[in-house]
């Protein structure tokens, strides 16, 4: 294993760790609300504090960005990202689907990248080249032929509601042709699933890049596709993403097409 990785291991077990220790006083903290249905806690903080400790410690020169602190500037060639707390709105209610992501990208290319759920303890990495693995086992995307059968993850607005009819149109193409929707809550954890065959494919509207930096990584390990909604690969810098085995991320992007708008290709 790449020493890097190890790194940003500890760094996600750390966060679980403190995220763990407050999972059953969520009563007693602060919570800041950041916009319309837009929550952070303590908790968030304190974690990202201890995942930019362990990589300061490791890498004092490396930029980072992370969903609380910001950027901290550094060697842009290597950039990591982080969201401490992904599934904030879940935490915050004993709903028990959140992770820490955290990636590294060297000169703007997805290298390592962790995603961790501390409380099933389930901790997805990649490295470059080296495959996907959950825990120690080697993970890979669904077999699913297409559609039939299929179980697919989303996320629907719920602070920004400008897409919210385009959304819906959406919902309505794919809902009747799959087997499940389901939306669980973190989107970092959503593609985790996908990359290990748990969910067939995913799509979300907006999404930002911390929620989808380390997940990427995963599921073109795993053998899996991710583009935007045209399939380009520019969906870190739009959020719009789509993703899953080869068969459902294209059945994906067909439903979707007749619904984009402008602002959403
Ligand atoms: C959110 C989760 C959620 C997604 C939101 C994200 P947060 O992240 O990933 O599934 O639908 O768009 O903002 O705020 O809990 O870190
Ligand atoms: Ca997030
Ligand atoms: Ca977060």
């Amino acid at each position: 294993m790449h020493p890097t990785i190890n790194i940003a291991i500890k760094a996600a077990r750390k966060a679980g760790d403190i995220i763990i220790r407050y999972h059953n006083q969520i009563d007693n903290l602060n919570i800041e609300n950041k916009a319309t249905n837009d929550y952070v806690s303590e908790v968030d903080k304190l974690a990202e504090s201890a995942i930019i400790n362990e990589i300061k410690k490791a890498f004092p020169s490396h930029a980072i960005l992370g969903e609380e602190t910001g950027n901290i500037i550094g060697d842009d060639d290597y950039q990591w990202i982080i969201d401490p707390l992904d599934g904030t709105t879940n935490y915050l209610h004993g709903f028990p689907q959140y992770a820490i992501s955290i990636a590294l990208y060297e000169k703007k290319i997805p290298t390592h990248a962790v995603v961790y759920d501390p409380f099933k303890e389930e901790l997805f990495s990649a490295s470059k080249g080296e495959g996907a693995f959950l825990n120690s086992q080697r993970i890979r995307v669904s077999n699913a032929l297409g559609f039939n059968n299929s179980l697919i993850g989303t996320g629907f607005p719920y602070t920004n509601f400008d897409h919210l009819n385009t959304y819906a149109e959406m919902f309505k193409s794919i809902a009747p042709k799959v087997a499940g929707i389901r939306r669980a809550g973190s989107a970092a954890l959503d593609l985790a699933y996908v990359a290990s065959g748990r969910l067939d494919g995913f799509w979300e509207i907006d999404l930002s890049i911390w929620d989808i930096a380390a997940g990427t990584l995963l599921i073109t390990e795993a053998g899996g596709f991710i583009g935007d909604f045209t399939g380009s690969p520019k969906f870190l810098e739009s959020g719009n993403v789509v993703a899953g085995n080869e068969k459902v991320y294209k059945e994906i992007l067909k439903e979707l097409k007749p619904h984009l708008t402008k602002e959403l290709i």
